[in-house]
Order: C-alpha cells, then sequence, then structure tokens
C-alpha cells in the first residue's frame, strides 16, 4: 500500500515556500496515497517559542491542511505531540543514531552556527523526524529539497535497525517536485525563503492580503534584461518568480516563458500576484472558519486516535525487535 506522511512546523508564519514545496501537493495525493499529514510541534520546540504563540500556531497549520483541500475523511490529520509513540520511537532510534552522523546534517549545522546555547534536541531533531516517518510506515514523503538529507537519515536509521533487528520499518521514498521545491527569498534568490527572514519583504505569508501580495511580489529583485526566461545560472531572481507562477498556476515553465515574451517584468509581477491571490482567497477564508472552531478540534481528535493505531502498533513491533520486555 502507497503510504503518504508529511508534515509543516508551526514555528513562524506559513509562507509560498512552505506552499510550493509541501501544501499545494498534499489535496493532490490523497486521491492515490493513504494520507497523515500531521502538525510537527515537538520539532519546533527544538528552538525557544513563545508557549501561546506555539499553541495558535499548531491550531493554524492544521486549519491550513483543511483549507487547501485535505479531506478530514480521506486523509489522517493530528497534531505530533497528540500522539505519544512519536516521542517513544524517538527514543528507541536515538539508540540506533550515531553522533558522526547527526553531526553532518546541513540543517542542524546551519541554525546552530554562531549559538551558544544550541538544545540537545535540535541536534537530534532528524531522529524524531525519522521517528515520525518510520512509525507509519509511509513509503513517500513529500517534502521540499531542503528535507532531502532528513530523508536519507531516515532511510539509513530503518535499514540499519531492519538489518540488526527485525524488518520493522518501510523505506520511505521522498517526493521532491522539479519546480517549487525550493523557492527562494524575494530579495535574494541565494536564501531560501524562511520563516525565520526577518526580512518581511523577502515573503509573501499565506496569510497575507491581496494588497500585500501585490506589494511584496512588485518589489521583488529581477535584472536588468527585461527578459522572462527560466534559467536559474543567469537570472536567478526572474526564475525564482517563474517557479512561483508556476506552482500557483499550474502552468509549466515553457508555457510561461511563451506567455510572457517581448512583456516587461512589471506585467508579469502584477499577473503574477493575481494568480497568488486568486489561489491564496479561498484557503484563507476557509481558513478563518476553522481556525478557532471546534469543527477543527473534532477533526484533530479523530485524526489523533486514528494515527495512534498505527503508530502504536509499529511501536510495539520495534519494542519486541529490540528485545524490550513487552507485555500485552
Ligand atoms: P518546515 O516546517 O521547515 O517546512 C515544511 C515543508 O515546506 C518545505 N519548504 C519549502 N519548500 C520550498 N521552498 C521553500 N522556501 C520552503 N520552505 C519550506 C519543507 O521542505 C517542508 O517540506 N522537518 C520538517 C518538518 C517535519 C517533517 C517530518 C516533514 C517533521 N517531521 C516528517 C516530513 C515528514 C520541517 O522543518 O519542515
Amino acid at each position: 500500500m502507497k503510504r503518504v506522511l508529511s508534515g509543516i512546523k508551526p514555528s513562524g508564519e506559513l509562507n509560498i515556500g512552505g506552499y510550493g514545496g509541501a501544501l499545494h501537493r498534499f489535496a493532490s495525493m490523497q486521491e492515490d496515497y493513504e494520507c497523515y499529514f500531521f502538525v510537527p510541534d515537538l520539532h519546533a520546540i527544538t528552538v525557544p517559542q513563545d508557549p501561546r504563540r506555539l499553541f495558535q500556531r499548531s491550531k493554524e497549520i492544521a486549519a491550513y491542511y483543511v483549507a487547501a483541500g485535505v479531506d478530514p475523511a480521506k486523509a489522517t490529520i493530528f497534531v505530533q505531540s497528540h500522539v505519544a509513540a512519536h516521542a517513544e520511537l524517538n527514543w528507541l532510534l536515538e539508540t540506533q543514531a550515531h553522533f558522526g552522523e547527526l553531526a553532518r546534517m546541513t540543517q542542524f549545522k546551519d541554525k546552530s552556527h554562531g549559538k551558544d546555547a544550541v538544545s540537545s534536541a535540535l541536534f537530534t531533531y532528524p531522529v524524531l523526524m525519522a521517528a515520525d516517518i518510520l512509525l507509519y510506515r509511509a513509503t513517500h514523503v513529500p517534502v521540499g529539497d531542503d528535507q532531502k538529507q532528513h530523508l536519507e537519515l531516515t532511510r539509513d536509521l530503518a535499514e540499519r535497525f531492519n538489518h540488526r533487528f527485525a524488518p520493522v520499518f518501510a523505506l520511505p521514498e521522498p517526493i521532491i517536485p522539479e519546480i517549487g521545491s525550493r523557492i527562494m527569498g524575494l530579495d535574494d534568490p541565494s536564501k531560501k525563503m524562511s520563516k525565520s527572514n526577518p526580512n518581511r519583504n523577502s515573503c509573501v505569508l499565506l496569510q497575507d492580503d491581496p494588497d500585500v501580495v501585490r506589494r511584496k511580489l512588485a518589489k521583488a529583485v529581477t535584472d536588468s534584461e527585461g527578459v522572462v526566461r527560466y534559467d536559474w545560472e543567469r537570472k536567478p531572481e526572474v526564475s525564482n518568480l517563474i517557479e512561483i507562477y508556476a506552482v500557483f498556476s499550474g502552468d509549466d515553465v515553457a508555457a510561461i516563458e511563451r506567455r510572457f515574451e517581448g512583456v516587461g517584468y512589471g506585467q508579469f509581477k502584477r499577473e503574477l500576484a493575481e494568480a497568488v491571490i486568486a489561489k491564496l482567497e479561498p484557503i484563507q477564508r476557509r481558513f478563518r472558519e476553522l481556525v478557532d472552531s471546534e469543527e477543527l478540534v473534532g477533526i484533530l481528535k479523530d485524526g489523533a486516535a486514528k494515527a495512534a493505531e498505527t503508530a502504536n502498533d509499529t511501536l510495539l513491533k520495534a519494542k519486541r525487535a529490540l528485545g524490550l520486555f513487552t507485555i500485552g
């Protein structure tokens, strides 16, 4: 059975990078895969969070899943900390993970660089991510390009465990699309569009009003050539905008180049903004209805119960394989 698991951390405000790399693909996957979409709140607390904001943001991410078309009748939607098996399998896998392989993770190096109070959980973060995936025996994991290394580690840990003990885990494949898996900052195409960038104009947020979207995209950096052409080597700024257009319009790159042939960047950016707004508006409407609703709480309760069934089954198998004294 093909099974998908993915999640978006409730840290910072969701931007169109996370939409391109992950969220916009979730709804279409639920037709072909058994899907689990979760809110990795335990991952968010590996760096300092304001507790009240974290609480609200966890609801927001779950609401965005549903608002973007994930159907709770088809997919399981839940919050990581509601399913205790994640933390438990994390510990079991930590006993199999090597210090050296974790020290090689580029995200850890980036996030810890120059900081002196780095939590040990930030270091072992990828092991928890492996636990998330392996608990559900996910075969496919839709993510952006920045998660590739974590997926490789997940496969290594699964293989190591299966080989040493018993074949408990499935080996997951990342699903990283050619277009949209690496959306860069609007102010600097050498940096990933990120929740943690303090420059508000560097990214379009999922909650931005139409006028804000128009303003931010109008300000996006371009080059002086005035030609809408996809070429990451020579034209990273424009290539990034073309990718955003492709994600939001569903058109392919060649069609976008043809459409904007002989047209300046001004018009391209205006049409790009309208394509983004057209997709975001219905999502924002549904999001507002859901975010503080009882309906959402109900979805997450059901989701946690369903997720726990699968997760607990795998956890028990992993404990038995390790030789822990299990009862029942
Ligand atoms: P997170 O919360 O940083 O990002 C969520 C998803 O969005 C993708 N993404 C991007 N894609 C394209 N361009 C961007 N600028 C961009 N920014 C973010 C990310 O690649 C990701 O797919 N560790 C994960 C959360 C997680 C997870 C998991 C994901 C925890 N456990 C298990 C999948 C499976 C993270 O921090 O994603």
